[in-house]
């Protein structure tokens, strides 16, 4: 990066370290200067999380079956040209990251190796051991550091947009550990901060994920859709003490993994969609008056063998709370996990507001319906992402600086902090019992 550029100026200015704002970053033209900051260090994203898998259109012939679950699982709420285009990028997508290195499970012929979670009538979710998230973003991070034209600031909260006649001028921003506040400008600017999960008491999510982006949003104007549209994933793990929930992945249950009521029997199809399986453990534990349920993993087939290397990390955090999964049912419960309202966007990542951008968790662009399909969602962050990097080196990025940023407005940080937080909190349990 040049030195003499203040480094309160860029072309692009990306809020959100997970795998849509890194993608984003990365398929923007190496001309263009880009900031990527972080509330937090450079992993602690959801994107570095995730277990299952990512998505993929096996061939032609499964373009239809893979449309109708996602639909279906979206309770025909999706937007379906949004839909249709996440699945005609899927292959894309795949072989853009097994190019940047990600290691995919493969067949001894070399072929891809795929499992299947709830909603999908078949295997088509592309993986790497049960930590594919992390695989997927740390090589993505990786990319990012190695270019020259790509800074990263992590610790560092925004705290509001900079608006101005034509739009988004930039973002405030606040560095965590000095507390310094300051004006980042931009020509543009792309919101990719993640869920909500920090709202809630239980939650898969990284704790300090508390919808700012929403936030940011709701205080200037820009559209916001589906707030209360929050998905819970059905099996995570019971106990464990406070702080983020320890997530079971779908996939031990596409792999053969049984719910068992108290008495050890099945009392439920494992692989209904996430809404539909979470009601069905919800009723059985208020039939039996039980905090859980169990999950029994000795049935995964290929036993011992596809648990010790489909889901190492599952089956050695089971063993540090006390369960031999080959031996005990380990009992679960539902919690938060995956939000699938936001901040309104298109098929460009194109927010109501110009020069402003939503990409990934943070964004509604209708492509999860009322209910995302298990393993869309890193899938879709990606896509997105690259569409929007697409769309801001297809126009003219102009940075301006007349924005209305006004110091004194950041004086009572705790009051505006709260103000979000409960706009915020109020918008997403509206509709949540
Ligand atoms: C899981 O592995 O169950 C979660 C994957 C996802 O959220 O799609």
């Amino acid at each position: 990066m040049e030195k003499d550029v203040p480094d309160n100026l860029f072309d692009v200015l990306v809020v959100g370290a997970g795998a849509a704002g890194l993608n984003c970053a990365l398929h923007l033209p190496e001309t263009l200067r880009v900031l990527v900051v972080c509330k937090g260090g450079l992993k602690e994203s959801d994107s570095f999380l995730a277990q299952g898998g990512i998505c993929m259109l096996r061939g032609e012939d499964d373009f239809e079956d893979y449309f109708n679950d996602t639909m279906r699982a979206g309770h025909w709420e999706n937007d379906p040209a949004t839909v249709r285009c996440m699945i005609e990028n899927s292959q894309e997508t795949i072989r853009e990251l097994a190019a940047r290195g990600v290691r995919f499970a493969r067949e001894k012929t070399g072929e891809l190796r795929f499992t299947r979670e709830g909603g999908h009538g078949k295997p088509r979710i592309a993986f790497h051991a049960d930590c594919t998230g992390k695989e997927i973003s740390s090589r993505l991070l990786a990319a990012a550091k190695g270019r020259g034209n790509i800074a990263l600031r992590p610790e560092t909260t925004m705290l509001d947009l900079i608006c101005g006649q034509d739009g988004c001028l930039g973002a405030v921003m606040r560095e965590n550990g000095t507390g310094k506040i300051y004006p980042v400008y931009a020509g543009a600017t792309v919101l990719a901060t993640g869920g909500v999960g920090g709202l809630f008491r239980n939650s898969t999510n990284m704790r300090l994920l508390t919808g700012d982006g929403l936030a940011v949003c709701y205080r200037r104007g820009v559209a916001v859709d589906h707030a209360d549209y929050v998905q819970i994933h059905p099996t995570t793990l019971y106990g464990g003490g406070r702080g983020r929930r320890f997530l079971i992945s779908e996939s031990v249950r596409g792999e053969g993994a049984r719910l068992l009521n108290a008495k050890g029997e099945r009392f439920v199809d494992e692989l209904l969609p996430r809404d539909l399986l979470t009601a069905a453990i919800r009723t059985q534990m208020e039939k039996e008056g039980s905090k859980f349920v169990r999950l029994d993993l000795s049935s995964v087939r290929g036993g011992k063998k596809t648990l010790l290397e489909h889901f190492p990390s599952i089956v050695r955090r089971c063993a540090k709370e006390g369960y031999d999964v080959m031996r005990d049912p380990v009992p679960v419960v539902p919690a938060q996990h995956y939000f699938m309202g936001g901040i309104r966007s298109d098929l460009w990542g194109r927010t109501t507001m110009p020069r402003l951008y939503a990409v990934g968790e943070t964004c509604c662009n209708g492509v999860h319906g009322k209910n995302r399909l298990a393993s869309n969602s890193l899938l879709e962050a990606l896509i997105f992402a690259k569409r929007a990097a697409e769309d801001i080196a297809a126009g003219t990025v102009s940075v301006r600086t007349d924005g209305d940023y006004d110091p004194s407005n950041y004086a009572d940080l705790r009051k505006l902090k709260e103000q979000s937080k409960e706009k915020v909190r109020r918008e997403v349990h509206g509709g949540i019992q």
